[in-house]
C-alpha cells in the first residue's frame, strides 16, 4: 500500500488505508475463483496470459487495451522493459490474437499506443482486425526534454472485426463548444444557441481530442497509479461503442479507470490486473462511483470543451449564492477541467 504521507487539502488523489483492505478484497477476484467461475463486473487479480483461457470467447461488445508502451516503466515494483520493435510486437501478438477472439463479430476495440509503440500496434491491430480510425488525444502534460519536442500526444486505435457491422452512437459524443463568431441569420443564431451560461454550439466529434486532461492530484479520480487514464477520455469509447447492458472488457485495468466509467453509464465491465494493490485502487473507485457516478467534463449527455466547465461551475456557483435558491441548481461540475 501507498505510504501515507501528509498531502495537501486539495490533494484528492485516492489511497486505500489499510483498515479497508479486507472489505475491498471481497470486491477482487483471484485468478482460483476465475477458474471456477467467470462473472461479470469482475476485476480479476492475475496474469492476462494465464487468464484470458477463462474469459467466454465471442463475448465482449467492446475490448480497451492500454498495455505498457516500449518504454521501461516502473508499475509499482513490477518493471516493464523497453525492447526493440520485433520483440514489442512479439509481445504484442502474445496476447492480442486471443483478445480477438474474444470479441464478439459485430465488436469493436480501442488501443492506446505513444508515438514510438504506435506502428507496432498497427501493424499487430492489422493481422486480426480492420482499422476505422486513429484518435490523437492531446494529453496537455509531458516531460519537459532539452534535445527533443516535449511528448504530449497519444494515439488511440479503433479497430473492429466488422466493418459492415459495428456499433458507433455518433449523437452520444456530441462536443459543447463555446461559440468564438457568433455568427447570426436574420438576428437569429446559426447552429448556435444563446444560453444563460453562455454561446455554445453543439458539434460531432473529431478524431482530434484536446478536451481531456490527465488526471490531476486535485481531481476526484486521481490515484498513484503512473499511467491512469482519465474518465472522460473512457467515457467517450464506450458512450460511442457501446449500448447500456453491453460488456466491457479491460485486459490491463491499471486503477480501474475502465471498470469505472463502465459502471456509471450502466455497462458491465470485466478487468484483468496482475498487481494487487492496483485492483485495490480500481475497487476503491468503484465504491466511490456508487457515491459519485459524475464524470467530470460529461454531462446533461454532452461532453464540454475544457475550462468551460470550470467557468459555467463558477458561475452557476455564483447564481446560487445570489438567488438563494441553490436547491434548484444542480452543481454536478468539478473544477480543474
Ligand atoms: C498502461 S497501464 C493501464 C492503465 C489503465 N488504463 C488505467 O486507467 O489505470 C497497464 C497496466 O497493465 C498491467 N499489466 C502489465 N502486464 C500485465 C499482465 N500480464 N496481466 C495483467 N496486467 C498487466 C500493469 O500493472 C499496468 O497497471
Amino acid at each position: 500500500m501507498s505510504e501515507l504521507k501528509e498531502k495537501s487539502k486539495r490533494n484528492r488523489t485516492i489511497v486505500v488505508l489499510p483498515s479497508e483492505v479486507d472489505k475491498l478484497e471481497e470486491k477482487i477476484t483471484t485468478f482460483e475463483n476465475l477458474r471456477e467461475k467467470f462473472e461479470n463486473d469482475s476485476i480479476i487479480h492475475g496474469d492476462l496470459l494465464e487468464c484470458i483461457e477463462y474469459i467466454p470467447n465471442n463475448y465482449f461488445d467492446l475490448i480497451i487495451v492500454d498495455p505498457p508502451y516500449n518504454l521501461s516503466k516502473d508499475f509499482h515494483g513490477k518493471r516493464f522493459t523497453m525492447m526493440n520493435d520485433v520483440e514489442y510486437e512479439q509481445y504484442l501478438r502474445s496476447w492480442f490474437y486471443k483478445l480477438c477472439d474474444k470479441l464478439k463479430s459485430n465488436g469493436t476495440l480501442y488501443m492506446c499506443g505513444d508515438w514510438k509503440c504506435t506502428s507496432s500496434m498497427q501493424r499487430v491491430i492489422s493481422e486480426k482486425l480492420t482499422i476505422i480510425n486513429r484518435i490523437s488525444w492531446q494529453r496537455e502534460k509531458g516531460r519537459g526534454a532539452k534535445r527533443n519536442w516535449k511528448n504530449c500526444m497519444e494515439d488511440i486505435w479503433f479497430a473492429v472485426k466488422n466493418p459492415n457491422n459495428y456499433c458507433f452512437n455518433v449523437e452520444a459524443v456530441m462536443m459543447k463548444r463555446k461559440v468564438i463568431a457568433p455568427y447570426k441569420v436574420n438576428g437569429v443564431p446559426k447552429d448556435w444557441d444563446e444560453t444563460s451560461l453562455g454561446n455554445f454550439r453543439l458539434t460531432y466529434p473529431s478524431n482530434f481530442w484536446d478536451d481531456i486532461s490527465i488526471p490531476f492530484w486535485s481531481m476526484p479520480e486521481n490515484t498513484d497509479h503512473p499511467t491512469q487514464k482519465p474518465e472522460k477520455l473512457y467515457a467517450k469509447l464506450i458512450l460511442a461503442s457501446t449500448n447500456e447492458g453491453d460488456k466491457i472488457f479491460d485486459p490491463f485495468l491499471g486503477s480501474g479507470t475502465t471498470a469505472v466509467v463502465a459502471h456509471k453509464l450502466n455497462r458491465k465491465y470485466v478487468g484483468i490486473e496482475i498487481n494487487h494493490e492496483y485492483c485495490l485502487w480500481a475497487a476503491k473507485r468503484l465504491n466511490l462511483a456508487v457515491e459519485n457516478p459524475n464524470i467530470q467534463g460529461y454531462s446533461d449527455g454532452v461532453f464540454w470543451e475544457r475550462n468551460t466547465l470550470a467557468a459555467i461551475n463558477k458561475e452557476r456557483h455564483c447564481n446560487r449564492e445570489n438567488s438563494y435558491k441553490s436547491s434548484s441548481l444542480d452543481l454536478k461540475f468539478e473544477n480543474h477541467e
